[in-house]
């Protein structure tokens, strides 16, 4: 609702017309959406009250992932695109838990998550944050914002979290995925979190119905399709996995709820 606007928003935030961050922001407990994305989010929800597990599932798996590259493998730099609003707990932060020297760079092309983010998530010499989009690597890549932080001649970590299930066929997800390896140093790695299609749970199919017709551009896909995304990668162990599984050893306690079927995680590296 136009009431909900801050007089001071940026230009280019319509809240009539719900958006991915926001609605997704508004599963996660935010504050940052409007009463369209709401009620979006609220039809889904009447048909599976627990959706937002499925956000909160990702936030973990990101978590798991982003620890794991920056403890375990050393990684100390990433670029998070298709960040979304900033939540309790950031790439940088979950990065710079496991290593102090850590920096990253988020990018969205949603001015609602430059607003936020420019404010939340950007710290000098730490993490910055640039509007970009997905379909424009070499603009992200090249942004003077993103090499000023980051040496590409150096290994990355980069984030695809909830964002390739918005990329629909015709956009060719696994070309988008594809066109961002000629950016990443040997020894990168890429992390992927997607919407899945487990076909168990007829309540899913009806709010999958909803997403699409409120929000439209929201893909449930097979994991050998998402498997697909990452060729040219090495996957590694277990593969991809629903986020109850992917990286159980991780440092959060295990995800049991059965709706985490409906979102999957994959890790690959660029040899
Ligand atoms: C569902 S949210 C996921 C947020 C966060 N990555 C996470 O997993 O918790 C998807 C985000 O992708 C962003 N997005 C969608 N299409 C994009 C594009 N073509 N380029 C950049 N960002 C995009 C949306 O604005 C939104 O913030």
């Amino acid at each position: 609702m136009a009431d909900d606007l801050p007089e001071n928003a940026p230009a280019g935030i319509d809240p009539t017309t719900p958006t991915f961050a926001r609605v997704y922001d508004y599963f996660l407990g935010g504050k940052d959406n409007f009463a369209a994305d709401r009620e979006v989010a609220d039809m889904v929800m009447q048909l599976v009250p627990e959706a937002p597990v499925v956000a909160q599932g990702n936030r973990v798996a990101i978590e798991r992932a982003v620890t794991y590259m920056a403890r375990d493998l050393g990684i100390d730099q990433f670029v998070d695109i298709g960040s979304g609003l900033p939540t309790a707990s950031n790439v940088h932060q979950f990065a710079r838990a496991a290593n102090p020297d850590a920096r990253v760079v988020y990018v969205d092309n949603d001015p609602i998550v430059l607003a936020h983010g420019r404010a939340l998530l950007t710290e000098t010499g730490v993490a910055t944050f640039i509007q970009g989009d997905l379909y424009e690597p070499r603009k992200i890549f090249t942004d003077p914002a993103l090499t000023a932080l980051l040496d590409l001649s150096r290994p990355v970590g980069v984030v695809l979290a909830a964002i390739i299930h918005h990329v629909p066929d015709e956009r060719d997800p696994a070309g988008v995925v594809r066109a961002l390896h000629e950016f990443l140093a040997p020894g990168s790695h890429v992390v992927l979190t997607h919407l899945h299609d487990a076909g168990d749970d007829p309540r899913v199919e009806e709010a999958k119905r909803v997403l699409q017709s409120g929000l439209g551009g929201s893909y449930f896909r097979h994991s050998s399709e998402i498997e697909r995304f990452m060729e040219g990668l090495t996957i590694l162990e277990p593969g991809v996995a629903h986020v109850t599984e992917w990286r159980p050893a991780g440092p959060t306690g295990p995800l049991e709820h059965p709706l985490h079927t409906q979102m999957v995680a994959v890790l690959g590296r660029k040899d």
